[in-house]
């Protein structure tokens, strides 16, 4: 490795293969950083590997098949970008699933893999990575939460919007703790609404033993979910760069729908002064 190799950046995203996981790692080694992927879909990381060292050639990049719900896994990347970067500066604790319906019906196995993905996944990245992070003197950590993390105010996305709200509170709580403690490492938490990406066929990631139950309140909101997306989703490169932007300017929050944000929370505030529950909302709006 050349002196030059070792000075430059680099990043490691985990749901790297597609939509906002995919967009960051391109918009890091568009701006000149190394970049290692991790996926737990082994052929669609091959070819997000092959595609962006042709979009950005000089740049290494580096895939990792790596299912986040397992530490081993997180740490083994981590390593494998150690061992062939020399250094970790930026960590996007990005893969997310998603599943939904009535309460009741929503299978204990589907409520435990979103909590194996979503929460402990973003956990096992942040703890296998902070060491390497706090090496690099400018670390920055960004979880992916969501709206989600601000409001439960759709019916039958409860398990997303419980896992979503868990890496608001890490991530919010993890930022104090580095602050606290004089960590030259920035946490960061993007809360997108809508985005393209491949998002609404998440249950295809879902690992045998889980049942999705098939009611129709849980096909309600997944395609709720497909005409918001498909209506208002945000291009993933323009995710992205808002992510660079919040890196560069050490801001805590990414909000590519900061009107909806604040509108959620405010619904919450009024909840709490009034006493009186916000209208129930359309799934997925
Ligand atoms: N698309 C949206 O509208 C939207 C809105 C808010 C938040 N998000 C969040 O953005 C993140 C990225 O999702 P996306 O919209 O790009 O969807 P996507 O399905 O296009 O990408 C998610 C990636 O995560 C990978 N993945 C799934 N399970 C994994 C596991 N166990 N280990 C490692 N990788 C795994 C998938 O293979 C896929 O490549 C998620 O955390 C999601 O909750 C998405």
């Amino acid at each position: 490795m050349s002196a030059d190799d070792r000075q430059r950046r680099v990043a490691v995203v985990t749901g790297g293969a597609s939509g906002i996981g995919y967009a960051l790692a391109a918009r890091f080694a568009a701006d000149g950083m190394d970049v290692a992927l991790g996926d737990i879909e082994a052929a669609a990381l091959e070819v997000a590997v092959a595609r962006l060292a042709d979009q950005a050639p000089g740049v290494r990049v580096l895939g990792v098949r790596t299912d986040v719900s397992s530490r081993a896994d997180v740490d083994a990347l981590m390593g494998a970008a150690v061992d062939a970067f020399d250094r970790i500066d930026m960590v996007c604790a990005n893969a997310g699933v998603e599943t939904g319906g009535r309460f009741l019906d929503v299978d204990e196995t589907a409520w435990r893999w979103l909590m194996d993905v979503n929460y402990f996944g973003a956990l096992h990245t942040a703890q296998a990575a902070l060491p390497a992070l706090e090496r690099s003197g400018d670390g920055h950590l960004v979880f992916t939460g969501s709206l989600a993390s601000f409001a439960t105010g759709t019916p039958f996305m409860m398990p997303y919007c419980a896992t979503k709200m868990a890496v608001l509170a890490v991530a919010e709580s993890l930022e104090i703790e580095l602050r606290a403690s004089g960590s030259n490492v920035h946490v960061h938490l993007l809360a997108p609404g809508p985005v393209q990406s491949r998002m609404i066929d998440a249950e295809r990631n879902a690992p045998a033993g889980v049942t999705i139950n098939e009611d129709g309140a849980r096909r309600e909101a997944m395609e709720c979910f497909r005409a918001r997306q498909s209506a208002h989703g945000l291009p993933a490169e323009d995710v992205a760069a808002l992510v660079a932007e919040a890196v560069a300017t050490d801001s805590f929050y990414v909000l590519p729908h900061p009107d909806s944000a604040t509108a959620a929370l405010e619904r919450r505030l009024a909840w709490m002064r009034t006493g009186e529950a916000p209208p129930v909302r359309v799934a997925g709006s």
